[in-house]
């Protein structure tokens, strides 16, 4: 094809946060087959993004690694101007990345609270609002989604401040989805119990995976392949995929990663 029609109809890009390993390296590898450009963020993990991006490239999509601690406010914005600076462009924003540690009210603090919250929540919401203003400066449409947890339709007192910053983040996806429309979509996907956490072990994590009305739980494929449905689908927009076997309608007395 010409590079007039390539200029005409650039790739679509999407930034993934939290792309090097698990549940966001199997959403980024789905889109790049799909043939989305992918920009790979990371914090901690930079060789498990190199590989990522690398095996991104050999579905034969661009696709670059950015770093970004997204408790810093100044880093968040300056994530997505790079993106757009590297490809061009950018078309969407799955907000994937998650601190995930354990509290209660126990031992809640507002250290823990704060943390959940700027990575969680803070992050997501700034990601979503510096999309939109690229999309209205480009007079066009684009799509976010963010990973939240069937916990919050079932909660129980494990992970507290967890907990909280995915309830906010879901409320979050209802008030951005009125106020960025038209330009931009808004998405929850929400996971059942998909990928073993440090605290289980892989025969613990087999057992659990299978407490649901459907008998398992949802795959890192399944939801990848959600991801997918809810970018490309041009009528959703602020509601919540469930994606877990039916788990938010089970009741569980503690988290998974404690059961
Ligand atoms: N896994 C499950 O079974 C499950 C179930 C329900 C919901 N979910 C949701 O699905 C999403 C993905 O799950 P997962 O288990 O794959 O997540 P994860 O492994 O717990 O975390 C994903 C990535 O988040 C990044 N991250 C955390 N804090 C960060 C910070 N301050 N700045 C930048 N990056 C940060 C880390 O990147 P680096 O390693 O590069 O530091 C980490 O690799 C999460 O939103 C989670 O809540 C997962």
């Amino acid at each position: 094809m010409s590079n007039e029609f390539f200029q005409a109809h650039p790739p679509r890009t999407v930034l993934i946060t939290g792309a090097a390993r698990r549940l966001g390296r199997e959403i980024a590898l789905t889109l790049a087959k799909e043939g989305w450009q992918v920009a790979v963020h990371y914090r901690k993990s930079a060789e498990d993004a190199s590989k990522t991006v690398a095996d991104c490239v050999r579905l034969a999509r661009v696709s670059a690694s950015f770093y970004a601690d997204l408790n810093d406010e100044t880093a968040v914005r300056q994530l997505l101007p790079d993106v757009v600076h590297y490809f061009g462009h950018l078309d969407a924003v799955v907000n994937n990345a998650s601190a995930f540690d354990h509290d209660t009210a126990a031992n809640f603090g507002f250290a823990a609270m704060e943390k959940h919250m700027r990575s969680n929540v803070g992050a997501a919401i700034v990601l979503s609002q510096l999309l939109a203003d690229h999309l209205r400066a480009r007079c066009a449409h684009g799509v976010v989604v963010n990973l939240l947890d069937q916990k919050l339709w079932n909660p129980n007192p494990d992970f507290l401040s967890y907990t909280l910053s995915k309830a906010a983040l879901e409320v979050a996806t209802n008030m951005l989805a009125i106020e960025l429309a038209p330009h931009v979509r808004v998405v929850g996907v929400a996971p059942g119990l998909t990928l073993p956490s440090q605290m289980q072990s892989q025969e613990k994590f087999d057992k659990l995976h299978k407490l649901s009305p459907l008998g398992h739980s949802s795959s890192a494929a399944d939801v990848a392949a959600t991801v997918s449905f809810a970018l490309n689908n041009n009528a959703i927009t602020g509601t919540t995929l469930m994606v877990d076997g039916g788990q938010h309608l089970m009741a569980f007395k503690h988290d998974f990663s404690l059961m």
